[in-house]
């Protein structure tokens, strides 16, 4: 099942400000970081067994500078700098999507500026839990 954890909704946290001022957003908003390292945009995600799950980030970056993350899971990083390339303008909204290792019910996912510049905006994480289909059919 794939389930949508929007920004500026609690538990989330935000370290910026819940913004509005860019169109094509779902919800009320999008997460703004502070344009620092370490500025961080946190969930708590729910996965309905341990295992593989999809973890997709809606975002845009209308700045021409290259921002990148640390997706974070329950502690661990599972992606170091992760790529989020611009999108030409502010109100222009991608996905960039992860792989993720999951423990049954509840998971944290941090994904933390590693650049002075902050995050990209950020409207929503979806975590589609799950493994991919294998050849095999397991
Ligand atoms: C602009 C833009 C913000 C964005 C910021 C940034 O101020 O309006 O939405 O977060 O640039 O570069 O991070
Ligand atoms: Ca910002």
């Amino acid at each position: 099942a794939t389930v949508r954890y929007e920004a500026e909704t609690a538990p989330a946290t935000c370290e910026g400000t819940i913004d509005s001022n860019h169109a094509g957003f779902s919800g009320s908003g999008f997460c703004n970081s502070t344009n620092a390292v370490g500025a961080a945009n946190q969930y708590t995600v729910n996965a309905a067994s341990a295992g593989s799950a999809t973890l997709t980030i809606r975002y845009a970056h209308g700045g021409t500078d290259t921002r990148s993350a640390d997706i974070v899971v329950n502690g661990a990083t599972v992606q170091a700098a992760g790529a989020f390339p611009a999108t030409g303008a502010w109100a222009t909204w991608t996905t960039k999507t992860v792989t993720v290792p999951v423990n049954a019910g509840s998971n944290t996912i941090r994904i933390a500026a590693t650049t002075a510049a902050g995050l990209a905006n950020i409207d929503y994480v979806e975590l589609t839990d799950g493994a991919p289909p294998q050849q095999n059919g397991r």
